[in-house]
């Protein structure tokens, strides 16, 4: 029997270990998933009582993109499974751990370190797998920035760092003026390399959508694809604030969309979930991005579907069957923190709860900034248009109170 479809018990030599890279409010959902089957968890993130360090075994506190660190940890736990959470990881290492196969890295660690810089997998979708996408163009200085928009994308556009997430560092620009506001935006907002950047033609599409894509293993022990319903979202500067699902498409787009994602998704390759962001305009469907794991516009499916996106990344890491069915209509909307202040509170949770089929998650992270996402209201109805309603209402009474 292999190793994979046994579950051994936690704090024991039997142990199945996962160590997650990361462990915001998706690692901790991860990691509560992990635990129902028993498994014993190691949560790493960048500061201490993390959401994700106060559900696990263990808890450590290194930079993760501190390759000496991250090896020294790896080796002292040596977890059965490596689980990225964060794309700022020190990817490197998990390709030299994953070659000595006394761990695995999910999905693989080259997704990991192809999708941590958005030149790795624009160039992979765009010229490997001729995905359609945006028009794009790098620039390493103020001048080659100015030089490819006036030679190549044009204006509107859109300037990101090549490493950065949750849009921090992302300008929409429609003039030459803002050039060079929105390149020292980039500078200042990005991780690790400072100095590059990405610039995008502006797609201008009529919704944007995440396929999230689970890779699982079947009875047979072969690596199958599964699609969840489409999850349909609303971003305000590069960070998203609402989500839904199913979101409604035509066949034509979600097919098209569905193909998209199974091409990527196979080249990434490896077992788990992967959220495929898509712009869609009619029957156009263009891809944006990948993150090959849960996704965090993902969080509707806490409650739309049978086994949420965490319980099916679970599962497909463990090499369990995966259900990606939808339950009922449920959408998501985000609770911002609103203040700047450690060890807030929340009032109007009764009020909040009120609200029928509503769910409040408080991700108990320690210290408030007023874009920080500090909960997710969660609801259903009798349709999308109902879940949103009930879903905005419920965070709108979530109020952060400083003590
Ligand atoms: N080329 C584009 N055309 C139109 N809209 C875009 C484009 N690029 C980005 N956006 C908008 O900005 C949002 C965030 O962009 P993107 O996903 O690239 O950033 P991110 O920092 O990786 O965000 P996240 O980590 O939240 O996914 C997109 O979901 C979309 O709404
Ligand atoms: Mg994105």
């Amino acid at each position: 029997m292999s190793k994979r479809s046994l579950i051994g018990t936690p704090l024991s030599l039997s142990a199945t270990k996962v160590m997650l890279l990361g462990s915001g409010e998706l690692g901790k959902e991860v990691i509560i998933a992990l635990q129902r089957f028993g498994v014993e968890t190691v949560a790493v993130d960048r500061y201490a009582d993390a959401p994700g360090h106060q559900v696990t075994h263990r808890a450590y506190v290194i930079n993760m993109a501190d390759g000496l660190a991250l090896r020294t940890l790896i080796e002292q736990e040596r977890p059965d499974i490596i689980v990225p959470e964060i794309e700022a990881i020190a990817t490197d290492i998990l390709i030299e751990i994953e070659q000595t196969a006394f761990a695995t890295v999910i999905p693989t660690a080259r997704a990991a370190k192809l999708t941590m810089n958005r030149e790795g997998i624009r160039c992979l979708a765009a010229e490997t797998l001729n995905l359609s996408t945006s028009p794009y163009a790098f620039a390493n200085s103020l001048v080659e920035l100015r030089s490819v928009i006036d030679n190549k994308i044009g204006y509107p556009c859109i300037v990101k760092p090549v490493m950065s997430s949750s849009g921090k560092g992302q300008s929409r620009i429609d003039h030459a003026g803002e050039v060079d506001t929105a390149w020292h935006y980039a500078a200042s907002g990005g991780r690790v390399d400072q100095g590059r950047v990405i610039v995008e033609g502006v797609i201008d599409f009529d919704y944007e959508i995440t396929q999230l894509t689970v890779r699982a293993l079947d009875a047979d022990g072969r690596v199958k694809t599964h699609f969840c319903e489409p999850v349909g979202h609303v971003q305000v500067h590069g960070d998203y604030v609402e989500s839904w699902q199913p979101q409604a498409m035509s066949p034509v787009a979600l097919q098209r969309s569905r193909e998209i994602a199974r091409k990527i998704t196979d080249n990434l390759g490896g077992l788990g979930i992967f959220g495929v962001e898509l712009f869609i305009k009619g029957d156009n469907v263009w891809f944006s991005e990948v993150s090959p794991r849960p996704h965090d516009t993902g969080m509707v499916t806490m409650c739309s579907q049978r086994q949420s996106e965490f319980e099916l990344h679970a599962r497909a890491i463990l090499g369990l069957p995966v259900d990606t069915a939808l339950q009922e209509p449920g959408a998501s909307a985000v609770i911002y923190g609103q203040l700047e202040a450690k060890g807030i509170a929340f009032s109007g949770m009764v009020e909040a709860l009120s609200v029928p089929q509503s769910d409040i998650r408080l991700f108990g992270k320690p210290e408030s900034f007023k874009r920080r996402r500090m909960g997710v209201a969660l609801a259903n109805g009798k349709d999308t248009d109902e879940a949103r309603s009930r879903a905005k209402l419920a965070a709108s009474r979530v109020i952060p109170i400083k003590l």
